[in-house]
């Protein structure tokens, strides 16, 4: 099989739409929390094994969901969106 110039340019804009695509989710997330050591001590316990859907609960201690702004995306999974600065 030989390439063509056309294939190369759609190879090349298909890879270009896919770094936009990543670069766009990456900004969706959420603001870092602070650096605190609080919030800095729920990142080291995922670091030393413990799951991360046990340990963001403690989260909601402080932040009930019911306090997060109305627009707020999905409520889950607060580290995964929410990453040590
Ligand atoms: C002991 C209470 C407490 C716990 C537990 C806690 N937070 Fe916080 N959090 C705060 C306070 C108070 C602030 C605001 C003060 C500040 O900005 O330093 C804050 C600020 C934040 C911010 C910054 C918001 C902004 O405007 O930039 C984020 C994001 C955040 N917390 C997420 C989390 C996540 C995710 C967890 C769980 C891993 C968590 N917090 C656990 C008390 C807590
Ligand atoms: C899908 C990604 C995502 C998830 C999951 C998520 N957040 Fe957020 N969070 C955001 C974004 C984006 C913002 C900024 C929203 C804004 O400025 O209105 C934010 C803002 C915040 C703030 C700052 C609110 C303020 O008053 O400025 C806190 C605190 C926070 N989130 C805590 C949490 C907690 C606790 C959880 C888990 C129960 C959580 N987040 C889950 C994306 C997420």
């Amino acid at each position: 099989m030989k390439l063509s110039g056309k294939d190369l340019a759609f190879a090349g804009g298909a890879v270009a739409v896919l770094i936009v695509v990543v670069l766009g989710t990456g900004k969706e997330l959420g603001p870092n929390v602070p650096t605190d050591a609080g919030h800095q001590a729920f990142f080291s316990q995922l670091e030393q094994g413990q799951r991360r859907v046990e340990v963001e609960q403690g989260c909601r201690q402080c932040h009930p969901l019911a306090d997060l702004p109305e627009a707020h995306p999905h409520k889950e999974e607060c580290m995964v969106c929410h990453q040590p600065s």
